[in-house]
């Protein structure tokens, strides 16, 4: 008989709650208890917990969101919080942690590992950039809206003669943008991997429009960065948030806010490259940001399998004492990976498919 929590972190995504009910279901089989941790790890330093039963989970599978609620706590900011999660880890009899998160709330889970607390990690996030797993839960969804918001933007572009740029999610690797702007037919795709220079944007689409195609879709991620010369005085600019992978380069940001993992809040560069294209084009351009839409809604029938796989999983782990790993998909196979290895680096885009990307740029 165990009993375990299971918490959600970091920012929402579609599937999460189709883990935590295949967490749930599995831990029944075994004749477990399971508590579920609100909001992230913040449930757990304000000891704010409640009983998940196969009652509170039926009908959650096509849900969006989590029916626990996430934050963006990190209990490593302040030592008291540690101990007191780990008081409330005591006093709650919670015997192992299920936590589903991206790269910082499995970071957190690591470091609790590392103190004594059993943990296992589910790894989510609609950017894909979680390393150690092929696919995250949630990609395959946001890939599918952004797809649509592509086909739908073609239509309006072409009939008004506009460059439209599509602000996408992706803050330290580009594979939304990578994935959806290929299958949308994207005519420009910009990601955080590989800097640009907005000259050699505009001539891809002054290319296409002497060429008689007089519209263009340009889809960019939101840490995408301009090369430094790009940047005209009146931009925010900051270099590069704490855990950024690149150099050199810009991240345009709606405030230099950091959250509690030393993030800044994105968002701006689908404007700013608007206004650089219509100023260096003389085409009318427009901007859509699809933001946590992206994030909303149910899940993809391949995200709701993936979900349901990695919740099993990590019950699994669990029952077998296998503390301090993430469960994680690697070709068909669900398989756990080192805590440590997963959150060691970021999966940025692999860069044959952005080739492949590119081959459509400017034609
Ligand atoms: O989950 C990661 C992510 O989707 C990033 O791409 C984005 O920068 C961030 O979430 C925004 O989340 P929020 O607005 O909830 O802080």
């Amino acid at each position: 008989m165990k009993k375990i929590g299971v918490l959600t972190g970091g920012g929402d995504c579609p599937g999460l709650n189709a883990v935590i009910r295949a967490v749930v279901k599995k831990s029944i089989k075994y004749g477990w208890e399971i508590i579920g941790i609100r909001n992230g790890w913040k449930g757990l330093i304000e000891g704010d917990v409640e009983p998940l039963t196969d009652y509170t989970v039926s009908g959650i599978l096509p849900k969006g969101g989590t029916i626990i609620g996430t934050s963006r706590t990190n209990p490593f900011k302040y030592e008291e919080d540690v101990q007191k999660l780990t008081e409330n880890t005591k006093r709650f009899g919670i015997d192992a942690i299920a936590a589903i998160g991206g790269e910082d709330t499995l970071g957190v889970a690591l470091k609790l590992h590392k103190i004594g607390i059993p943990v296992v990690g589910i790894p989510k996030t609609i950017d894909n950039d979680l390393f150690g797993t092929d696919y995250t839960f949630g990609f395959d969804t946001a890939v599918s809206i952004v797809t649509e918001a592509i086909d739908r933007l073609h239509t309006t572009a072409e009939s008004h003669h506009r460059v439209i740029v599509v602000e996408v999610m992706g803050r330290h690797a580009g594979w939304i943008a990578t994935v959806a702007g290929i299958a949308g037919g994207a005519d420009e795709i910009l990601i955080p991997e590989e800097q640009f220079d907005i000259e050699f944007v505009c001539n891809h689409l002054k290319a296409r429009y002497d060429r008689g195609k007089k519209f263009s879709i340009v889809v960019v991620a939101e840490g995408a960065q301009p090369i430094k010369k790009d940047l005209s005085v009146s931009q925010t600019g900051v270099e590069g948030d704490t855990s950024f992978i690149g150099e050199g380069g810009t991240l345009i940001t709606q405030t230099e806010e950091k959250d509690e993992f030393g993030h800044v809040k994105l968002g701006g560069i689908g404007h700013f490259l608007a206004n650089e294209i219509e100023k260096r084009l003389g085409v009318d351009t427009r901007v859509t940001i699809l933001g946590h839409v992206q994030r909303g809604g149910t899940p993809s029938a391949y995200d709701r399998v993936l979900a349901t796989r990695f919740g099993v999983a990590a019950v699994d782990l669990i029952n077998e004492d296998n503390y301090g790993k993430m469960v994680a998909l690697q070709g068909n196979k669900i398989v756990p990976v080192e805590l440590e290895k997963s959150v060691s680096r970021l999966k940025t885009v692999d860069m044959d498919l952005y080739e492949i990307a590119q081959i459509f740029f400017g034609s």
